[in-house]
């Protein structure tokens, strides 16, 4: 491998993303071979462990960490390159020198020539606070290597928040030091949105206003809030999914063709895409955004109590758990057509994907024979995850007398192309930090053009301008979101 040497900092390692993604994420590049040979992970957070109960947490007695087909000396061998710094807290003078000095000392013993990915995995609040404390230590700058700071989401609350974080954070390291992470760009299916249109002649000339009649968007989880209660009430699905995942997935499937597929210009069509959304102002919300909130229900996993019921939720809490949302995007290639984006827990299946419909032919000649000709819609359908893939449905003569048309699909399965496991979404990110590629990293001026977009919903909803519709646990959420499609043809696509 060709990776630079370092250490990579977690900090508030001791919380739950480091044992459920980051360490195995770390793992997963280990045993691929992906570490350069002087490496160090150095855990850092306020509870109080020596080196080896923070290896025993995250690694030995971390019900995520899966050893794979990883020998037992591998697992020590990596558990090693694993160490620990308490804090009292994240910036005071003491605790700043304790971590440069540990710093220090781990740079002499593995040579790693100063070079530092920090990584916030700490509630938000300090988001600000541990750069700036880096850059009193003088780590955000090092004399001989480099300093990347990984920033965890949620990146703002809204678009002021998000600004001024911005601008806290790039005053002490440069725009091209911060990686914003946002997982879903490290899924392969969101990149290969990007090959899918632009490595194929075909499909580029039909990607526009032209054959397209709608797009649509799903992220739909089975899962509620479970004991997230106390963060998820704060966000909703419209902050926790929307402004970031979804608008990141939108970004792939609408933006203009990138001059290089480099990380300046795919994120600069990125920033024109959201740029040319059209607004949403608190008046268009009523008929363009339905929010919703599941009520006691029977889901896939069994029976799920009232959001409001779960634990941390208070009993009138008007957050939604659910979005369904039709807008549109106002440029050359997308004028006119309608994009809809829903997202919800508690919903029938865990999935992600988009379904591009395409328009119909401009004369139903086969309506005398069969009725269904008439709606044979002509989709699309890009499976992010699960059963990562893509079909293209479109109609075909029934065998037999006269012209009767049926919907049939060619389907293509992504674990078709390779035998070895499709990399999950942290290890992908993880690696592409460390070689400094950005890329799949959200940029500061994206990211608070989506909360422009996003903010006059928000503030139409706390200013309860419009109703929350409630929805039993286990339905495709309120019937009310049925209803932005009137006019539009396909409606939502809900697999079975
Ligand atoms: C996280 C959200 O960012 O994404 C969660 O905070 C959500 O609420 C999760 O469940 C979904 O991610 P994935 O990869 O399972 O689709």
């Amino acid at each position: 491998n060709n990776l630079d040497p370092h250490v990579l900092v977690i900090f508030g390692a001791s919380g739950d993303l480091a044992q459920r993604k980051l360490v195995p994420a770390v793992f997963d590049l280990f045993r691929g071979g992906y570490l350069p040979k002087n490496f160090a992970l150095l855990g850092a957070s306020r509870t109080d462990f020596t080196d080896e109960a923070f290896r025993d947490k995250v690694v030995f007695n971390n019900e995520h960490f899966d050893q794979k087909d990883a020998t037992d000396e591998q697992v020590k061998e990596f558990s090693e390159m694993l160490f620990y710094q308490d804090l009292a807290s994240y910036d005071s003078e003491k605790d700043i020198k304790a971590l440069a000095a540990r710093l220090k000392k781990l740079d002499k013993e593995l040579k790693v020539g100063q070079n530092y990915i920090f990584y916030l995995s700490t509630p938000p609040k300090l988001y600000s606070t541990i750069p700036a404390a880096l850059a009193k230590a003088g780590l955000n700058e090092t004399k001989e290597g480099w300093a990347r700071l990984i920033v965890e989401k949620p990146f703002g609350y809204d678009e002021e928040s998000a600004v001024k974080l911005n601008r806290d954070i790039q005053t002490h390291f440069e725009e091209n030091s911060i990686y914003r992470i946002d997982h879903y760009l490290g899924k392969e299916t969101v990149q290969n949105l990007l090959v899918t249109r632009f490595a194929n002649g075909f499909f580029e000339p039909l990607w526009n206003r032209n054959y397209v009649q709608s797009v649509q968007i799903t992220a739909s989880e089975t899962v509620g809030v479970g004991s997230r209660g106390g963060y998820y009430d704060e966000s909703g699905a419209m902050r926790d999914m929307v402004q970031n995942h979804l608008l990141q997935v939108l970004a792939h499937v609408a933006m203009e063709p990138p001059i290089r597929a480099d990380a300046h210009s795919i994120r600069n069509e990125k920033l024109k895409l959201f740029q040319s959304l059209r607004p949403i102002t608190r008046k268009d919300v009523k008929n363009q955004v339905i929010r919703g909130q599941y009520t006691a229900g029977v889901t896939e996993k069994g029976k799920e109590i009232a959001y409001r019921d779960a634990p941390g939720v208070p009993d009138d809490s008007k957050t939604e758990t659910y979005v369904g949302m039709k807008f549109f995007i106002d440029n050359w290639r997308w004028a006119g057509v309608p994009f809809f984006v829903r997202t919800g827990k508690c919903l029938p299946l865990k999935l992600t994907e988009v379904v591009i419909t395409f328009k119909n032919p401009p004369q139903a000649i086969f309506s005398e024979y069969d009725d269904y000709a008439m709606s044979c819609d002509n989709q699309l359908i890009i499976r992010i995850q699960p059963d990562e893939g893509m079909a293209l449905e479109f109609g075909m003569k029934v065998p037999g007398e006269g012209f009767r048309v049926k919907n049939v699909d060619m389907d293509f399965f992504y674990r078709d192309l390779t035998k070895n496991d499709v990399p999950a979404a942290y290890t992908r990110l993880l690696l592409d930090c460390m070689k400094g590629e950005p890329t799949l990293y959200a940029r500061g001026d994206s990211v608070e053009a989506a909360w422009a977009f996003i903010d006059p919903i928000l503030e139409a909803w706390k200013n309860d301008e419009v109703p929350i519709y409630s929805y039993p646990a286990g339905s495709w959420g309120p019937l009310q979101a049925d209803a932005l499609w009137i006019g539009e043809g396909a409606g939502w696509r809900n697999p079975t």
